[in-house]
């Protein structure tokens, strides 16, 4: 039996017994857990099986919930919360004590977030608790944007996945941070750095593993397919030098057409950067149930969210050029 269901009520009841569920979100589905329930937590890195060291973000739905877990807001972060909230824009902030070390990765920041999706909004207003929720995808393969792909991935694991249809944005969530008068972006994501710049002046871009080895939990090798993918700046040649394999591709708005390419997924043929996004996910969750040798992915346009996709694609590729 399928454990999509729309029950919020089922939800709540299942949150508040300390279980852990999939829940829409905006940007991306995530495994959701009462913040306070160390147990729950645990279960969540278990599930997912990812190192405790990278910690979670929290989802509240307002700014009294937001005080109860952060101590204060500094001036920018006020200008991109007033901006961006509700919405994809993760902010790292100084925690209170009330926010477990389990979620923090035993920091003294946490990473939060008021999500836009009006069914995680619903969900979080019924509940006496935030939720910690990473997304909803085993650690190092790709995030799931419908109920469907968590269902694939972890129906023995867990009860209940709350159906909010598609994610409306497709990537994750852009995570800003601050030290001193410093915006520091530390993940690309639905949020251009053009847009967070627009409201905060200049930002540094922190976003690799070699930039800050010990935080946050930016692993280079991440969001990956099962099958090998290739970031090639030129299919064509790409493709033509290995003719006896069986290849699909990953194109932004163009079709290519060689005998050896099985199955072409077109992001947008509008050319459409936003489109793109909301499609980039489950065009590799497609792609990598086909049966075929290797996906051949090429870069998209390096401004606004092409860039966001950029870092995925990179991270998701075994080879790139
Ligand atoms: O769009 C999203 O943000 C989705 C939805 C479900 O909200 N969630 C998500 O969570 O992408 P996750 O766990 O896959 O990514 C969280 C990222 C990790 O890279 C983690 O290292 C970073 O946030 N992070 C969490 N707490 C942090 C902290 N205190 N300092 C620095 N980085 C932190
Ligand atoms: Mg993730």
């Amino acid at each position: 039996m399928s454990i999509v269901s729309s029950d919020i009520s089922k939800a709540v009841r299942i949150l508040s017994n300390g279980g852990v569920i999939g829940f829409p979100t905006e940007t991306v589905y995530g495994l959701a857990a009462n913040i306070y329930s160390e147990e729950a937590i645990q279960r969540i890195f278990e599930i997912k099986q990812r190192p405790a060291c990278n910690p979670l973000i929290v989802h509240v739905h307002d700014p009294v919930q937001l005080s109860e877990i952060v101590t204060d807001l500094p001036d920018k972060a006020q200008a991109l919360t007033s901006r961006f909230w509700p919405g994809p824009l993760t902010l790292i902030l100084k925690k209170t004590d009330a926010v477990p070390a389990i979620v923090s990765g035993q920091r003294d920041t946490v990473a939060v977030r008021i999500p836009r999706h009006p069914i995680a909004l619903e969900l979080l207003r019924a509940l006496e608790f935030p939720l910690a929720a990473p997304s909803a995808n085993p650690f190092n393969r790709i995030s799931p944007t419908s109920a469907l792909h968590v269902e694939n991935y972890f129906q023995d694991l867990i009860p209940m996945v709350l159906d909010g249809g598609e994610c409306e944005k497709g990537i994750e969530s852009t995570i800003v941070g601050f030290e001193g008068d410093e915006v520091l972006v530390y993940r690309l994501g639905s949020i251009s750095l053009e847009q967070v710049e627009q409201e905060v002046g200049q930002v540094s871009l922190k976003n690799r593993q070699d930039s800050r080895p010990t935080a946050p939990g930016m692993f280079s090798k991440h969001y990956a397919p099962s099958t090998p993918l290739y970031l090639v700046a030129d299919m064509e040649t790409f493709a033509q030098d290995h003719p006896s394999a069986r290849i699909a591709a990953l194109r932004f708005s163009e079709p290519l057409n060689l005998k050896n390419v099985c199955h072409t997924e077109i992001l947008s043929s509008g050319a459409d950067l936003e489109e793109a996004a909301t499609r980039l996910y489950g065009a590799l969750h497609l792609l990598d149930s086909l049966d075929i040798d290797f996906i051949l992915a090429e870069r998209l346009p390096d401004k606004g969210l092409g860039r966001s996709m950029n870092d995925r694609l990179e991270r998701a590729a075994k080879q790139s050029a």
